[in-house]
């Protein structure tokens, strides 16, 4: 799929219909109250075969290592997740997956891992990073007296040029750290273009990539990327809290790390592992694929794939819809009083679900609450958070509103967001 030139469509009527039939709490909360819940970014709406699948396997207090019928089931289950993560993140047979209880905990350990083994003199990484890179490249550069180099934000866009992250690689570059989707912006970044481009300074460079704000958006290619290692968060990609799995390249597999003696090489997982989880994921997978709508034998990653370009598709003519409304309504573009960042060059460059914007006359936590009041639940990302304070610098704001609806969304839902958010503009304007 390429990102560049990002194709919008709608889902058919049948594919929206079976889509909305998935996710729990769509239209309404779990007190019943209705809602439209633009707050995916934050952790998703989520499918229930995700929680039910869950939720059978660990009903079995069997250890998946034991010889029983009942434990050998559980570790089918596991090793069918297993496959299931390859075929999502695109990796390597030869590579391993590193299970962890957050996406964060990952992004430590393999920060600490390429530190400690990459000989190396600096690290570098942008200022657009989530904390979870952003500081475990900080903390490991200063441990290992490394020199620690952050690229600049295009404020223009609200992402990060390749040439940027480039320009600061040289000879002794240990480790490149760059996000694949923003948080805060919703720019996407050109992973590939970011590996090429530093690679051709340094080819030994080892580069990770944040996937967590991507991965429900678009497909993960990470071979094709060239990266060494991606992660995700399944709660921001239709699934459950409390799990997040990281693919890791061959040669970062084979790093010295963290392990049981008992354990293969190649083996990251510390403990005893949670078939439940995986059991999760595969529910995930089975949902992409049925989008897909992919002929019976299809390979698992070809259908799979097939189902997130239709979701990337269906997204990209929400995103539109957003920004320039309908025949009925105008979009955030048209509307007094409101201002969405970074929108201008949205048809040019990629950019997923998740829209940051302003009101001139009322403060972001303040819309927030506006909203809410209306049915509809957003997050303000402001700079008096320090999760976000720097992320918001980078890319010249103070706050936003940040709106991050979903693939099960439908045209009518945005035209009603955008409806709630002109009487919002308009009570901000006359001063009530
Ligand atoms: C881009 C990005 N990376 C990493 C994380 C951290 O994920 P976790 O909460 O699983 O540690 C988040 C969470 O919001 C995120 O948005």
């Amino acid at each position: 799929m390429s990102r560049t030139t990002p194709e919008a469509r709608p889902f058919s009527a049948r594919t929206m219909t079976f889509v909305r039939e998935q996710f729990a709490h769509l239209e309404r909360d779990v007190h019943g109250t209705d809602r439209l819940f633009f707050e995916n970014s934050g952790g998703s709406l989520r499918l229930r075969a995700a929680a039910e699948r869950a939720l059978d396997i660990s009903l079995s207090p069997d250890s998946n290592s034991r010889p029983t019928r009942v434990a050998r089931g559980l570790a089918r289950v596991q090793k069918q997740g297993e496959e299931d993560l390859l075929a999502f993140f695109g990796g390597h047979r030869d590579g391993a997956l590193l299970p962890t209880a957050t996406a964060s905990q990952a992004m430590f350990a393999l920060v600490r891992v390429i530190t400690d083994h990459v000989p190396g003199t600096n690290i570098v990484t942008t200022a657009l990073e989530h904390p979870s890179s952003y500081d475990a490249c900080t903390l490991h550069a200063e441990r290992t007296g490394q020199e620690f180099r952050v690229a600049p934000a295009d404020q223009g866009t609200g992402g990060i040029d390749p040439r940027a992250v480039a320009a600061l690689v040289d000879a002794g570059t240990s480790l490149v750290s760059v996000i694949a989707t923003s948080n805060i912006t919703g720019a996407v970044t050109d992973i590939a273009a970011v590996v090429a481009a530093v690679r051709a300074k340094n080819p030994e460079v080892y580069v990770v990539t944040d996937g967590v704000q991507y991965a429900p958006h678009g497909i993960i290619d990470a071979r094709a990327w060239g990266v060494d290692a991606v992660n995700i968060a399944p709660y921001k990609m239709f699934g459950d809290r409390g799990n997040a799995f990281t693919y890791l390249s061959p040669r970062l597999a084979a790093l010295p790390h963290d392990k049981l003696a008992a354990a293969g090489s190649d083996t990251w997982a510390v403990g005893s592992s949670a078939p439940a989880v995986y059991a999760g994921f595969s529910a995930i997978v089975d949902y992409l694929a049925a989008v897909g709508d992919t002929a019976p034998g299809t390979d698992r990653r070809s259908a799979l794939v097939a189902g997130m370009r239709a979701v990337h598709a269906h997204e990209q003519a929400l995103l539109r819809t957003l920004l320039d409304g309908t025949d009925n309504q105008a979009g955030l573009r048209r509307l007094p009083g409101v201002h969405v960042h970074f929108a201008d060059r949205a048809a040019t460059l990629p950019r997923d679900l998740i829209v940051p914007l302003t009101f001139d006359d009322l403060p972001c936590t303040e819309a927030v609450r506006a909203y809410e009041e209306r049915g509809v639940i957003v997050y303000e990302r402001v700079a008096s958070s320090p999760y976000s304070e720097r992320i918001l610098r980078a890319v010249g704001l103070e706050g936003v509103v940040r709106v991050s609806p979903l693939h099960c969304h439908t045209l009518e839902e945005i035209e009603r967001f955008l409806r709630v958010t002109q009487e919002i503009a308009e009570k901000g304007r006359a001063g009530e």
